[in-house]
């Protein structure tokens, strides 16, 4: 039986309307859009421009400063690079970020700068007092992810921004989890770096783009041409680049839509399981939060984790990129869960495509699972 998929703070399904968007560029339309001097290019050139748009319309940007990568872990690394760049030694972030800024971040310590890894209160929320507190006068860059991907927290992204500005820190953004799903407007957010993904919102895999506030100079990770002004060598994948372009434009005549449903289809699920299992536990704050993300725990149950006993339902104990190895999530453990609710931890992603009937079905297998656990 094919599982109901409630994993989409891993991935999303490509939306149909994209893929159908992105077959001509495969097939006919499959100039290189570096190709100057005839129609083939300049066809491939305009999809490259509109997908721009698409993208910069989505976090209140100009086009030119947006610049195509192969998705959220490349524009992390870029950004944080330019440390390197910036004659300071000291970065801040967060302990609950993804792997992909906290593996770059263990990189620059063995290039010698020193990383300040803050912890999230009991919420996954950031302490502002702790950001200013941890200023000093080398530190060149501080690294804040908007919302959680296990726990889909929302940070005080703006109010960051605002310390960092004030103090001249440039200040990158991991919006893999948030782009597309809430408001982001970089400029009003004091923003000059944000990375950005495609699979997370049902646009194609291997497709990201990095925002690079344009008063702002940002080096290349590698060389081997003038693409993406410098930043990103490399012939344009145009298909892959229309595809996160479509998705971006459905996001923004659907971001309101998908929210509302989304939100109601969570709620629904989360009242069946505590209708059931009235002492189940919701890991992080519940309102900074993006729709889809639910992360519980269950305080009876011992031993193996529920996710893979799930006959019905697709869904996830923790990052994707880190559940084949079988360490307690850092994020859970860094808003101080024990092992026991780590280990009885489930992360339910909902999306665009889920339906009500789904959840109802998902709803009596997790409660079914829990309660068989706890009998035995
Ligand atoms: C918060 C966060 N950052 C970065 C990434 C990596 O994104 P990509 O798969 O586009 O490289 C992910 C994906 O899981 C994520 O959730």
């Amino acid at each position: 039986m094919n599982k109901i998929y409630l994993d989409n703070n891993s991935t999303t399904k490509l939306d149909p309307q994209v893929f159908d968007a992105m077959i001509p560029y495969f097939n006919e339309k499959y100039g290189n859009a570096s190709s100057k001097t005839h129609y083939f290019g300049w066809e491939a050139e305009a999809a490259i421009e509109i997908a721009r748009k698409n993208i910069s319309d989505l976090i209140k940007c100009e086009s030119s400063e947006i610049v195509f990568t192969s998705g959220a872990t490349e524009s992390n690394n870029i950004s944080l690079h330019n440390i390197l760049n910036l004659n300071k030694s000291h970065l801040i972030t967060m302990s609950i970020e993804h792997k992909a800024v906290l593996d770059v971040c263990s990189y620059l310590e063995s290039k010698n700068i020193n990383v300040s890894y803050l912890k999230p209160n009991k919420n996954g929320l950031i302490n502002l007092k702790k950001i200013k507190e941890s200023i000093n006068k080398e530190t060149g860059l501080v690294s804040i992810m908007h919302a959680n991907n296990e726990i889909g927290v929302i940070q005080p992204i703006k109010e960051i921004g605002g310390i960092c500005r004030k103090n001249n820190i440039l200040f990158h953004v991991d919006a893999a989890q948030s782009f597309g799903k809430i408001d982001i407007d970089v400029k009003k957010m004091n923003i000059d770096l944000l990375s950005i993904s495609g699979h997370k919102i049902y646009g194609p895999k291997g497709i990201g783009a990095l925002y690079i506030n344009k008063n702002k100079k940002i080096k290349p990770l590698f060389f081997g041409g003038s693409q993406e002004n410098n930043v990103r060598p490399g012939t344009l994948p145009v298909p892959l680049i229309v595809g996160i372009g479509e998705a971006s434009k459905i996001a923004s005549e659907k971001m309101e839509s998908d929210f509302n449903y989304i939100l109601k289809l969570k709620n629904l699920l989360l009242n069946q399981i505590k209708k059931e299992i009235p002492d189940v536990i919701i890991n992080g704050d519940f309102k900074n939060r993006i729709p889809g993300n639910l992360n519980l725990s269950f305080p009876c149950i011992e031993g193996q984790s529920i996710v893979t006993s799930l006959s019905k339902v697709a869904a996830s104990s923790g990052s994707a990129c880190s559940s084949s190895v079988p360490k307690p999530s850092h994020v859970l453990l860094d808003i101080g869960l024990n092992k026991q609710l780590i280990q009885s931890s489930i992360r339910i992603g909902i999306g665009r495509f889920n339906t009500k009937d789904e959840i109802l079905i998902a709803a009596e297998n997790i409660i079914r699972t829990v309660k068989n656990k706890i009998q035995l």
